[in-house]
């Protein structure tokens, strides 16, 4: 019952019309008909941009936030409607980044789950520890607290969201977690899933994401619980994003 795997670009805060239309170009170039599903997470200025230059393709959109709100008095917010104006696919809610630099907590993303369920976007939920927790044994405490704010989402059924396993110690360091760890970490999300929505828990795509590369994707992605990734760094170079695509299969 699993879906096809997911590979998720993050561009986070990179680009520019130039560079992004280079790259989507190389991007459709190599991507053939992939195996799995593919989608870009752009930052909001180039959503109307990408849109059309993905068209007709099996590129999807993606945006990398979005408003817990549906509309009104939030400076420098997008809603989910405005973001399925542009034909917004997939929104990235609660990454480390988020958490970190814009004080997100379990509440804003659950809320912000909400939302972009609400205008049929599929949220990518990203949950994960730092390297303190880890060190201090809290893994499984923090990423379980993550998920269960996004579990019980009122109305709204739990297969319609896609989750995403980040460390935070291995966003942008080159430190990647061993394909073990990733999969103990993926196992305890998926049992948890179980134990809340045990017929829905098998098709919910957990994607791994953490310096994932064009040389350690194949691994990662191999392991049962791993269903796609959340690609930063790796997914601004076109032959490095084809590459973990074709290993997604
Ligand atoms: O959303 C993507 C992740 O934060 C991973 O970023 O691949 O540059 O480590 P990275």
């Amino acid at each position: 019952i699993h879906k096809n795997k997911l590979i998720a670009g993050n561009w986070k805060m990179n680009g520019s019309l130039a560079a992004n239309a280079a790259l989507v170009e190389a991007l459709k170039q190599g991507v053939g008909e992939p195996a799995c599903d593919v989608a870009l997470c752009v930052p909001a200025p180039y959503l109307a941009q990408v849109q059309s230059l993905v068209a007709g393709s099996p590129l999807a959109l993606g945006a990398q936030d979005v408003s817990a709100q549906a509309q009104g008095a939030y400076t420098g917010e997008q809603s989910s409607a405005m973001l399925k104006d542009f034909g917004v696919r997939y929104a990235i809610v609660g990454h480390s980044e988020r958490r970190q630099y814009h004080g997100e907590t379990d509440a804003t993303v659950s809320a912000k789950t909400a939302a972009a369920l609400s205008n049929g976007i599929t949220p990518i939920v990203c949950v994960g520890e730092t390297l303190a927790e880890r060190e201090a044994g809290q893994t499984e405490e923090v990423v379980k607290r993550q998920l269960a704010a996004v579990i019980h989402v009122n109305g709204h059924c739990i297969s319609e969201i896609v989750v995403a396993y980040e460390p935070v110690w291995a966003i942008g360091t080159g430190k990647t977690a061993t394909p073990a760890q990733a999969q103990s970490v993926h196992a305890l999300l998926r049992a948890q899933l179980h134990h809340a929505a045990s017929e829905h828990a098998a098709g919910i795509r957990i994607l791994y994401g953490g310096s994932m590369n064009a040389a350690n994707a194949a691994e990662l992605l191999a392991q049962p619980d791993i269903n796609g990734g959340l690609i930063g760094g790796a997914s601004l170079k076109a032959p490095d994003f084809l590459q973990i695509i074709a290993a997604a299969r």
